[in-house]
């Protein structure tokens, strides 16, 4: 008999059956509902079929062209082998010097770890801090990894629901009154995924300050920190306001380099030396030519082509949003931040699920379904993603459009 945290943080027990050869943890990690819709849009692409996509969360422009330019010179000179498990100390020294110059918060360079990813430093920081059992609050909606990356350590995820009505702005004594005797910490994203929520400073302190009264920790998730359009946080970084926290970020979302694998993290300094045990043994080093690369993204060059397709983005924003609420969509939130934007479709007649499938198969628009996000707005809720052109945004519109007449006529 296995025992595991269930969706809602109680605990259920599994029966291993003798013949299983899998662990019993495999059952609660889903697939998310996406990828089917994206095979079935995939599906009818091969089919000669148009679709638009606003499901996809990385952005649709290419890595900026000094980045790759760094990565050629990289692979010309070599470095092809493992480097440091917390990263190049040139890559360590560069990111601390953009928190310096950019955005005014002095971090030491041996505090910056260099990831896989952010989901790398999300699996690390799961791994330094939750034994089993332990409780990690969580948002709903949220990342969903975020649950995952909990259980892999048998940590148990408990969600803290997010209101539509109050902008799925985090409360701080939502997550107090959650803070059980097997709490450790809390995991935040700003921007989130999926609503773009930014937290407030007020609130940012009041999640510090929960978590030292409590003797826990807060990890706070700023992977889409450079994507902050107006109506942000009025401060750069979560490190402006406490050192006393786990910061993760990513050269995916800002700098466009999903598939480069590359993130990294801020951590106090006393956890430097556990992480680094557990990088060497997970995945022995980031890797190295998205290392030397990334050294290139943070220069005047590409930083011009990272800030152009930030402007690019909040227009889309704008046109998505007007355009959906037009259309007579409830948006609790114009998203101050990330790419994304999380709509209530029940004025469609649909549940989100159905909603997404049928806009997919009948009018060939790619979207994402609430429950991908957790369960306090799966029916009602969808994600739209503004990672396309501004002229695709528009023909998504024309066709939603078309598809309510459709839906309504019925
Ligand atoms: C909130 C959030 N955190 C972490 C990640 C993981 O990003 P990566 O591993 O590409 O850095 C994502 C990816 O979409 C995300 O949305």
């Amino acid at each position: 008999m296995l025992r595991f945290p269930g969706r809602h943080g109680a605990r259920i027990a599994v029966q291993k059956p003798a013949s299983r050869r899998y662990a019993a943890r495999l059952e609660r990690i889903t697939p998310f509902r996406v990828v089917e819709l994206l095979e079935r849009a995939k599906a009818l692409e091969a089919a000669g079929r148009e679709i638009i996509h606003l499901e996809v969360g990385e952005p649709d422009f290419p890595t900026a062209e000094p980045i790759v330019a760094a990565a050629h010179a990289a692979l010309a000179a070599g470095a092809t082998k493992y480097t440091q498990a917390l990263g190049i100390p040139a890559l360590r020294e560069r990111i601390a010097r953009d928190y310096r110059e950019r955005l005014g918060v002095e971090v030491g360079a041996d505090r910056v770890v260099v990831t896989s990813g952010a989901s790398a430093g999300l699996l690390l920081l799961c791994a330094l801090l939750l034994d089993p059992g332990d409780e990690l609050l969580v948002t709903d909606p949220g990342y969903p990894c975020n649950e995952v990356f909990a259980w892999l350590v048998n940590g148990e995820p408990v969600r803290v629901p997010l209101s539509p009505d109050r902008g799925f702005a985090l409360d701080a004594a939502d997550c107090a009154a959650r803070w059980s005797a097997r709490t450790r910490g809390m995991l935040v994203a700003s921007p989130a995924n999926p609503t773009g929520a930014v937290l407030d400073r007020a609130t940012l302190a009041a999640l510090v300050e929960l978590a030292r009264a409590r003797g826990g920790f807060l990890i706070l998730d700023e992977i889409y920190q450079g994507l902050v359009f107006e109506g942000g946080p009025g401060y750069p970084t979560g490190l402006a306001v406490s050192d006393d926290l786990y910061v993760l970020n990513s050269f995916s979302k800002f700098f466009g380099m999903t598939g480069w694998r590359l993130g990294w993290m801020v951590v106090p300094q006393a956890a430097v030396d556990g992480i680094a045990r557990l990088a060497q043994n997970l995945y022995i080093s980031p890797p190295s030519i998205s290392q030397y690369a990334a050294l290139a993204a943070f220069e005047p060059d590409a930083m011009a082509v990272h800030e152009a397709r930030r402007r690019a983005f909040a227009g889309r924003r704008d046109r998505l949003v007007d355009g959906l609420r037009r259309l007579g969509f409830r948006i609790p939130l114009r998203p101050p931040g990330a790419f994304y934007v999380y709509a209530d479709v029940s004025s469609s007649g649909l549940d989100a699920t159905a909603f997404c499938w049928r806009l997919l198969e009948e009018f060939g628009v790619a979207t994402t379904p609430g429950v991908d996000f957790g369960s306090a707005t799966a029916d009602t809720f969808v994600r739209f993603a503004f990672t396309t052109s501004e002229t695709s945004i528009g023909r998504a519109l024309e066709r939603i459009a078309d598809a309510l007449v459709a839906w309504s006529a019925r």
